[in-house]
């Protein structure tokens, strides 16, 4: 998929996205070693956005299975068209000689299933991006389905027989831990731990991922968002949070935030009840207005343009 950790590292830069050098090399290895990317860490922390970008900068396709409690293997792999084969017998009526096993093998081929994004996946020429996002929503049972894919780069389909890969698809996995994912798919991947942004590295987001030409406010934001997340909230605000909240002020035509804006501003980056309260509280968010002024002093005497 990539020649080089430099040609990577390019690509990833001109997709916009913020990645460390170690973050990078583990990338390029799991390219390189046909290794699934296993990325735990926490909401908004650009695990999803991560294969996104390596799609795009590997030229590729992205087959997406969104998780959720209760898939199925109807919905991940795909399910052969009933009506499909309904159409497909009526048609054959007048010319069946009573050759049965034709029939039947000729009716549960790859033209009469619907693919789900799992077998999609396998049937590239070219190795596309498959995401497995938000894997801990998934069963144990589920999980155990998946090693089949990842170990041996096929899947087995009832009926259908088993169908091996053209091109073994990248894999990404992002997890949000909200079950712990079993030992034996954690032993084929290479994990990856994503953590919320350092105060530059949120500043260099924002740069990249704003329309807002006003520079001083992506360091002002990102010194923000660490003082709301030393303010232990029920749901700390994530990059994406953040992103809203530059929009808006960008919308509110406003260079800065302010005690002022509180209530406006609140709806963007308090999402509970309790986290809106907590933010309500008398000082509760000039305090953090304040701790943003002294991050972003800090910043800058470390010569961090901010
Ligand atoms: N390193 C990064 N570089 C550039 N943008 C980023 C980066 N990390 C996050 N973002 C921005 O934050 C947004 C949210 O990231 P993403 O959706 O990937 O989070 P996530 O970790 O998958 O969260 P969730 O667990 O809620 O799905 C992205 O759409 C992107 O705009
Ligand atoms: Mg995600």
């Amino acid at each position: 998929m990539f020649a080089s950790i430099e040609e990577l590292s390019e690509k990833l830069k001109l997709a916009k996205y913020v990645i460390d050098e170690v973050t990078l090399k583990v990338v390029f290895l799991a390219a390189r070693m046909r290794k699934p990317l296993l990325i735990e860490g926490p909401p908004g922390s650009g695990k999803t956005e991560l294969a996104r970008v390596v799609a795009l900068a590997a030229g590729t396709q992205i087959e997406r299975l969104q998780c959720y409690e209760g898939i199925n293997e109807e919905k991940a792999i795909g399910k052969f068209d009933e009506s499909l084969q309904r159409i497909y017998l009526s048609s054959q009526s007048g010319t069946f000689g009573g050759d049965w096993t034709s029939l039947r093998s000729g009716l549960h081929t790859l033209d009469f299933f619907v693919e789900g994004p799992l077998l999609r996946a396998l049937q590239y020429e070219a190795p596309c991006v498959l995401l497995i996002d938000e894997i801990d929503k998934v069963s144990k049972e589920f999980e155990a389905e998946l090693l089949e894919i990842l170990s041996e780069w096929q899947i087995s389909v009832p009926k259908l027989g088993t169908i091996k890969a053209k091109s073994k698809p990248f894999v990404v996995m992002t997890s949000n831990e909200e079950r712990r994912i079993g030992d034996p798919l954690r032993r084929r991947s290479l994990y990856v731990r994503f953590e919320h942004p350092t105060i530059e590295r949120e500043t260099k987001i924002l740069g990249l991922r704003t329309t807002t030409q006003h520079s001083g406010l992506h360091g002002e934001l990102a010194g923000f968002a660490h003082a709301l997340r030393g303010y232990k909230l029920e749901k700390p605000p994530s990059i994406a949070e953040m992103l809203d909240l530059a929009e808006a002020l960008r919308l509110l035509e406003a260079d800065g935030i302010t005690a002022v804006m509180r209530d406006v501003l609140l709806p963007c980056i308090a999402k509970t009840e309790s986290d809106r309260r907590r933010l309500l509280l008398r000082d509760g968010f000039e305090s953090l207005v304040f701790d943003t002024r002294r991050y972003c002093e800090e910043l800058s005497g470390r010569g961090v343009s901010a």
